[in-house]
């Protein structure tokens, strides 16, 4: 039902910088697979084969990555170390990617716009934004989780985990009444609300279903926080109609925009590596 997802990725990477002068911050490794890689694999669960990228100047790499690398294939063959190269392959075989420019930095909003080209403007998708890595070692990934979630509920989801009040300011902010367990029917959203005017401290987490209605309903909306086309103003829009639930979903999220969280996303994953 759901087999496009959607990947954000033209942002600079500021809080990265040197890393990310000339290196996208989504090929930032943990481990040794790169920030967008763990994405793709997400959506690859979720039952998703069409990766539509929305990349910018600078952002090459991601293109290369998901290709496949002729001279380094050849060179490594038969060796131990083809090994590590059997789960991007096995990407690439799986599925297609498809990619558009963002050229100006406008805002999420906007950036979700272009992928209209690539997504088509029919069918419902999925949007991952790669820095926040989820994980649920319990059992389905968070965005599989969405995915049948839509099944049922067949409106735009977003992704929610409550968080300290005093970090509502870094996120989407979501208000609602709780119409299932860990399900909100959404009423209010807001943009990276000051402490003192967030509704909850509900955080949009970055995994979204999305209808195509979307789209008109972002072509419609004014730039707003930080002169920015936000994504979740055009789905506060649509909250208003009811048309938005929320998931807070089973597992965990990392917050590898920042430092802190990318520390912690790359202990957490050696410790899983080390058994
Ligand atoms: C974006 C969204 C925000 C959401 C966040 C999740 O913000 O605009 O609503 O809560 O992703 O990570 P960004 O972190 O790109 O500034």
């Amino acid at each position: 039902m759901i087999t496009t997802c959607l990947f954000p990725a033209a942002g600079y990477g500021t809080r990265f910088l040197p890393a990310t002068k000339a290196m996208p911050k989504e090929m930032l490794p943990v481990m040794t697979k790169p920030l967008i890689q763990y994405g793709v694999e997400e959506a690859i669960e979720a039952g998703c084969d069409v990766m539509a990228v929305i990349t910018g100047r600078g952002k090459r790499a991601i293109t290369d990555h998901f290709d496949i690398s002729y001279e380094l294939e050849h060179q490594i063959k038969g060796s131990s170390k083809e090994g590590l190269l059997k789960d991007i392959r096995s990407i690439i075989e799986q599925c297609t990617f498809t990619y558009t420019r963002q050229n100006e930095m406008k805002g999420l909003g906007d950036a979700i716009y272009k992928g209209k080209v690539l997504v088509g403007d029919d069918k419902p998708f999925a949007v991952i934004l790669a820095d926040d890595l989820c994980v649920n070692p319990e059992g389905d990934g968070v965005l599989k989780q969405m995915v049948e979630l839509y099944e049922k509920y067949r409106c735009c989801i977003v992704a929610t985990m409550e968080v300290p009040m005093e970090e509502v300011h870094k996120y989407g902010v979501i208000e609602g009444n709780k119409i299932e367990d860990n399900i909100y029917m959404v009423s209010n959203m807001v943009e990276k609300p000051e402490v003192d005017k967030a509704p909850t401290n509900l955080a949009v987490i970055g995994r979204y279903i999305l209808t195509p209605e979307i789209f008109n309903v972002i072509k419609e909306t004014k730039p707003g926080k930080n002169g920015e086309l936000q994504i979740t103003d055009a789905l506060c829009a649509q909250a208003k109609k009811g048309m938005v639930i929320a998931y807070r979903f089973k597992g965990k999220r990392f917050d590898c925009g920042s430092v802190d969280g990318f520390v912690e996303a790359t202990n957490y994953f050696y410790k899983e590596s080390q058994g």
